[in-house]
């Protein structure tokens, strides 16, 4: 997907030749089609050459919205099941990871799963063995903690695979690793921070705590993303060119505080249907709410000027997704608001009703036919990152030739 010339052109086509209106059934599709001239194709046609050669002539953005611009993905095109997904740390990636496996586990695709562990290349790691596949040359879905290299990504995900990442508000993102890190996995230099406005300290004395432009609790985002570690902020055009690198190579990043948009345009993207992102929120916050941190005004300049780089990366990716929204189409938000009451619905029922062993039915909709819940479908929502991934490695282990045959080594 990242190399989308042809396929964006024969999107365009598609659109314009084949596309009937979503509200006129198929029947009457069919019958205005047989009715079209072969002198209304070739004006089409001409039609279509001029607006491709227009959106070749402007700026590659129109492309990237263009995929989005009407519900009118045909379903049934073929689901994309080839995907990158990087998983930016304590960016909600958890819930779309969660999506992820679930989906590909039915499907029965191949996971690029580590031999052990539960991340790749890490700056801690360098090198990590990754779980045969026998089916081929390359995997199906990447969705395992790992840092963005376009070397590593192409080695083991074919050329038509979708790359998604997420983003999440810098601030946010900090406080949420600097008490993960510290309590979840005891890391050295955060367990000694004062723990008494530990955030703050953290904020106001980078030079006793956290001295690294790039570490778990700053630019931790960027990190993720494979930004070079040298960078200074006055070295603005280096950094637009690493965000106008990415933006080619990722079809969509995410963003957390607009997770049902960005599901919803994640399903749009890979041709996935309602049932497919359907998730339960989970709030893991087990730390202080921002309010009660205590950061003053200029504790936040001075995050920001230290986050440069995730700041940076979060307000050009947040700007490039309103875009989309904003592009998708008069209904977006109507199937965003759908979706939220089926996520409401499907909450309640897993959390409260499910015990009862009956399953719930979303009805019918303009978005989706009806589909069941199982107790069984709960279950596997609520499954943790963790142990999500020892299942899918007992699971695939069995079926393997060799134990290793691939690293990751950037
Ligand atoms: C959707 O795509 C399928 C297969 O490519 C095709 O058979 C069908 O006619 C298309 N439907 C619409 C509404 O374009
Ligand atoms: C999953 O894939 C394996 C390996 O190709 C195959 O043996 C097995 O039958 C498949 N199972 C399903 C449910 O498709
Ligand atoms: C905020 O300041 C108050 C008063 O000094 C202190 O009791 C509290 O622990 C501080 N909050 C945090 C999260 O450290
Ligand atoms: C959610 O549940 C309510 C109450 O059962 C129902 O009226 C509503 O139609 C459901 N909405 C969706 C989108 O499933
Ligand atoms: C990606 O990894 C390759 C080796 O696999 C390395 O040569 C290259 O420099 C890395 N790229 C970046 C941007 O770090």
């Amino acid at each position: 997907m990242a190399q989308r010339g042809k396929s964006k052109i024969k999107y365009v086509l598609f659109l314009i030749l084949k596309q009937p209106d979503k509200k006129t059934t198929s029947n009457d599709g069919e019958v205005r089609k047989k009715k079209l001239s072969r002198w209304a194709r070739c004006c089409f046609i001409l039609l279509a050459v001029l607006i491709i050669v227009s959106l070749v002539c402007t700026h590659d953005l129109i492309f990237n919205i263009s995929h989005y611009v009407a519900r009118s993905w045909n379903i049934s095109q073929p689901e994309v099941r080839h995907i990158g997904f990087l998983k930016v740390h304590k960016a909600g990636g958890s819930t779309i990871q969660n999506i992820l496996f679930r989906y590909g586990l039915h499907r029965n695709v191949t996971f690029v799963i580590p031999k052990t562990g539960y991340k790749f290349s890490t700056p801690f790691s360098k090198t990590t063995s990754i779980l045969n596949n026998k089916r081929g040359e390359y995997y199906d879905i990447l969705a395992i903690h790992s840092v963005y290299n376009e070397t590593s990504y192409s080695r083991l995900l074919p050329a038509d695979a979708a790359n998604i990442a997420i983003i999440r508000n810098p601030l946010e993102l900090f406080v949420s690793a600097a008490y993960y890190h510290r309590d979840v996995w005891h890391v050295p230099y955060l367990k000694r921070v004062p723990t008494d406005n530990y955030v703050q300290n953290l904020i106001r004395y980078p030079e006793l705590y956290d001295n690294q432009v790039l570490s778990l609790t700053r630019n931790s985002m960027a990190m993720d993303f494979g930004f070079p570690s040298d960078l200074h902020p006055t070295e603005e055009s280096v950094i637009l060119n690493f965000l106008n690198y990415l933006d080619k190579r990722f079809d969509l990043v995410l963003v957390v505080e607009f997770f049902t948009e960005s599901l919803v345009l994640l399903k749009r993207l890979l041709h996935w249907k309602l049932q497919d992102i359907v998730y339960i929120p989970q709030n893991t916050n087990t730390h202080p709410a921002l309010p009660e941190l205590n950061l003053t005004s200029s504790d936040v300049d001075k995050f920001e000027l230290r986050n440069f780089l995730d700041k940076k990366l979060y307000d050009y990716f947040l700007k490039i997704f309103k875009q989309k929204t904003h592009a998708a189409g008069h209904d977006f938000f109507e199937e965003v608001g759908h979706f939220e009451n089926v996520i409401a619905n499907v909450t309640a029922f897993c959390v409260f009703k499910e015990r009862d062993g009956s399953e719930m039915v979303v009805p019918d909709s303009y978005w989706s036919e009806k589909f069941a819940v199982k107790p069984s479908d709960c279950r596997e929502m609520l499954i943790t990152e963790l142990e999500y991934i020892d299942k899918i490695r007992s699971k695939i282990m069995p079926t393997l030739r060799g134990l290793t045959t691939k690293y990751w080594t950037p």
